[in-house]
């Protein structure tokens, strides 16, 4: 059975495009039933209409970084209106608090442009250029309270060269997160993910 995806997402939607993309075309084995936004100006929002995807906005009800009371209790309730199976953070700019995460918990995913525990919070790829690292990369991770610190499901590792700039290496991370987020879902969507203590074991992974 096809998973129902709902999408949060703050600003150009990227990922969001390469899950919807991925799902229309049924690489993946997952629908995005609505797409979610803490930001009316949200390109990701345009994006989802497009594909003919229901978008709405849910004012935050907060400055930055994290949602209150209201606004909190309006993204479970639309989330669950639409009936999602799993939560995917893309680029959702806010700390996602105690109450969502337990209404979600272990349906609820973010990626993060670093190669976690590497790294957390913003502007990651600077952060990696100036610490001098030799590979960089990109982590899909299921959301606890423990913000960028979730169990990891999947990583994917990229070169650092020596004239990267923060866009150069940017985009290149950016590809793979392309890549690995779609591919996490369908995990999850195939029910082969599953997590004892900190790990996540993949069902088939070692299996030749
Ligand atoms: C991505 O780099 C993602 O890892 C981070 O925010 C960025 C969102 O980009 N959490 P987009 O909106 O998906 O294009």
């Amino acid at each position: 059975m096809s998973c129902r995806v709902g999408v949060l997402v703050s600003g150009r939607g990227s990922n969001l495009q390469s899950i919807i993309d991925k799902s229309k075309s049924e690489e993946i084995d997952a629908e995005v039933a609505v797409v979610l936004s803490d930001n009316k100006e949200a390109y990701a929002l345009e994006r989802a209409r497009k594909a003919g995807i229901k978008a709405h906005y849910i004012d935050p009800e907060a400055s930055k970084p994290v949602l209150i009371g209201n606004a909190e209790d309006s993204y479970i309730n639309t989330l669950k209106e639409y009936k999602v199976d799993l939560v995917c953070l893309a680029g959702f700019m806010r700390i996602v608090k105690e109450k969502m995460i337990s209404e979600f918990k272990w349906k609820m995913m973010n990626i993060h442009p670093s190669l976690l525990p590497s790294f957390k919070g913003l502007r990651v790829q600077k952060k990696a250029l100036d610490y001098g690292v030799r590979f960089a990369g990109a982590t899909v991770h299921f959301v606890t309270g423990d913000v960028d610190g979730g169990p990891i499901i999947l990583q994917a590792v990229v070169p650092v060269y020596q004239d990267d700039t923060e866009e150069s290496l940017s985009d290149r991370i950016l590809k793979e997160e392309h890549r690995i987020y779609p591919e996490a879902i369908d995990l999850f969507s195939k029910n082969k993910l599953k997590i004892k203590d900190n790990r996540v074991f993949i069902e088939g992974a070692n299996e030749e």
